[in-house]
């Protein structure tokens, strides 16, 4: 098979001989990417589409999932909790101290099959220096094997060390293997700084 053989003497490959597969490739997972072998995950670049996974509560991790996704051209997926979280003081207490001590929340159903995709960036909002509940359902339910991971916070201080050492430990727990991992400011920023935040940070994964 053409692409397998390309992988193997890991060279770039574009040849006329294999437009056929190519297509059928390139229909296939849906991609627009310059048919181009990338050696940074060992296959065509538009072989397999990322897959941005996040969870927001008032709307910056979903903003910068979005600069994420259509970046990549990868593919988006919000989750939801079962039940929504209302915003308010109680907020603090109730969703901090389910995330301090690394409860898991109901989400709705994953609408997405995880095989078609090699790297899974997950997107939480930093609560209580940790993930958010429905983050740590999403990584429990799910099993990474074979995939990497690139987790990414938003959060309100500067510092995401501690979500990133506990994120990480619940990825490796389901088979995943970190690959990367960034965090932006979002508290006094506008969405255009986020904005500009998140494009900058996602430069490091684009082909
Ligand atoms: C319950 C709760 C706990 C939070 N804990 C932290 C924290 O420990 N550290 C931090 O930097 N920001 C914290 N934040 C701020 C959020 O991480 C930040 O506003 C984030 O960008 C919100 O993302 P979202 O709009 O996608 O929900 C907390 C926010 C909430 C609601």
């Amino acid at each position: 098979m053409p692409v397998l053989i390309a992988d193997f003497l890991n060279i770039e490959v574009a040849a006329a001989g294999y437009v056929d597969n190519v297509y059928q490739f390139h229909t296939r997972f849906q991609c627009n990417k310059p048919v181009r072998y990338n050696p940074r995950n060992r296959c065509f670049g538009w072989c397999m589409k990322a897959l941005v996974v996040y969870y927001s509560l008032t709307g910056k991790t979903k903003l910068v999932s979005r600069v994420i996704a259509e970046a990549l051209n990868a593919t988006l997926l919000e989750i939801k909790e079962i039940k929504p979280r209302k915003l308010g003081s109680s907020i603090y207490s109730v969703g901090g101290f389910a995330a301090i001590t690394n409860r898991r929340s109901k989400i709705n159903p994953i609408d997405v099959d995880l095989k078609q995709h090699e790297t899974i960036f997950i997107g939480s909002p930093i609560w209580g220096s940790r993930p958010a509940p429905a983050i740590n359902s999403f990584i429990y339910q799910t099993n990474f094997e074979g995939r990497s991971i690139i987790p990414f916070f938003t959060m309100a201080g500067d510092n995401s060390d501690k979500a990133l050492t506990n994120i990480t430990a619940k990825i490796e727990r389901s088979q995943g293997k970190v690959a990367g991992s960034f965090a932006i400011k979002s508290y006094g920023l506008s969405d255009e700084e986020i904005i500009a935040r998140a494009k900058e940070a996602i430069k490091e994964y684009s082909s």
